[in-house]
């Protein structure tokens, strides 16, 4: 039986957007459907556009759900009265002032405890103003608990995160700050800890004696989409590397934590970052895809994209060699790479073994290859598949 939560209004900005409609309300839909969210919980889209009311707003919502293979009777059972819209107008002190209060009245006239998740869908141009808004509307704090969800990217560089924090923090507490990495909640990325930790057979193995290399790969078929604006000042670096790669490579190479909790698992995790080598430039490669065909259909290259300039330099391909420098992994390569338009849609970790130091078995045929790779990747049912080969 599912765990049921309290009840709680999750509130997204930019719910009229690419993410709200492609990942966060299919996901919310699907939770509602598995009685992961308490009936009585309430969800609230935010955004600027004015001639949307609750009621378009639920239309919206149910064709967004099927877009994105949702089951009728799902979303139908999603899109209802507990299902509303906030015109967050200019976004100025009065525009927040009203969503204040429209939580409020969602609360009294349902009985809820004041438990708020606010989820910035949204531009990192408007994160700031949006955080500022909020606390100064008193949007920080409840009766119950608040949580403000922020999604990448993280700031533009150390500077810019930093600012960032520290404006986050003005407002709200740490514990009450999620920076979300959506990749983290993927089966492949969910059974890998799994995987090195509720089985000896592979701790034995997973050291620079037995493991020659690790291949880390995220291509997709996708192209830029309809979020060039975002994508063109972000590149693939952005988007993909410092957080999602990073992300599995950390998991891949860390350490057993002492705990199953979230900090035990960070403390490790930050081990490896700080034990990875200052990265080589010359073992970067950057790449933008040129135009060709999807499924018998053609496709504009990158510079070609509705919204990209045509002298764009943004990288929608990389390709790097990172090392590990600790006793574990010292002198094992970790290849990382990610692109768009890439032929086909594939997250894979591939974990390389040493070859037997004689190849016993080369006499009966030419391929005397006795590299073992264990591959780690999503299967079609939940859950991973890892095969050797
Ligand atoms: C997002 C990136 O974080 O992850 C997108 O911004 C990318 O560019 C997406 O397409 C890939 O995730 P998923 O879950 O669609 O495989």
């Amino acid at each position: 039986m599912a765990k049921v939560v309290e009840p709680s209004i999750f509130i997204i900005f930019g719910g009229t957007g690419d993410l709200a409609r492609r990942k966060l309300l299919p996901a919310l839909a699907r939770l509602h459907a598995a009685h992961q969210l308490h009936p009585k919980s309430h969800v609230v889209g935010v955004a600027i556009e004015s001639e949307y009311d609750s009621a378009k707003y639920r239309r919206f919502t149910h064709d967004a759900l099927l877009k994105a293979g949702v089951e009728e009777e799902v979303a139908a059972g999603f899109t209802t009265e507990q299902l509303h819209y906030h015109c967050i107008g200019d976004c100025g002190p009065a525009d927040f002032d009203a969503l204040s209060h429209m939580l409020r009245s969602i609360e009294r006239a349902n009985g809820l405890p004041e438990n708020r998740a606010f989820y910035l869908a949204l531009p990192p141009q408007v994160f700031l103003s949006t955080i500022d808004g909020l606390g100064a509307a008193g949007l920080n704090k409840s009766h119950g608990w608040t949580r403000v969800v922020v999604e990448k990217p993280f700031g533009h560089d150390l500077a810019t995160a930093q600012a960032l924090n520290r404006d986050i923090h003005r407002w709200y507490e740490e514990s009450q700050v999620y920076r979300i990495d959506h990749y983290l909640g993927k089966d492949t990325v969910q059974n890998l800890l799994v995987l090195r930790f509720a089985n000896t057979i592979f701790e034995s193995v997973w050291n620079r004696d037995r493991i020659e290399a690790v291949q880390i790969t995220v291509a997709e078929d996708l192209g830029v989409g309809t979020r060039a604006g975002y994508y063109d000042k972000a590149g693939a670096f952005r988007d993909m590397v410092q957080n999602h790669l990073t992300q599995l490579l950390t998991l891949v190479a860390m350490e057993i934590p002492s705990r199953y909790e979230a900090e035990a698992i960070r403390y490790e995790k930050i081990k490896v970052l700080r034990s990875m080598r200052a990265l080589d430039p010359n073992a970067v490669v950057r790449g933008q895809y040129a135009a060709g065909e999807v499924g018998g259909e053609a496709v504009p290259g990158y510079l070609d994209e509705p919204g990209i300039d045509a002298d764009s330099d943004t990288e929608t391909f990389v390709g790097m060699t990172v090392f590990v420098d600790n006793w574990r992994w010292a002198g094992v390569p970790f290849f990382l790479r990610t692109g768009k338009r890439m032929g086909k849609t594939l997250s894979q970790i591939a974990v390389r073994l040493r070859s037997t130091p004689s190849h016993l078995f080369a006499s009966l045929g030419e391929d005397d290859e006795t590299a073992d790779v264990l591959v780690i990747s999503p299967s079609r049912t939940p859950g991973s598949r890892c095969t050797s080969t």
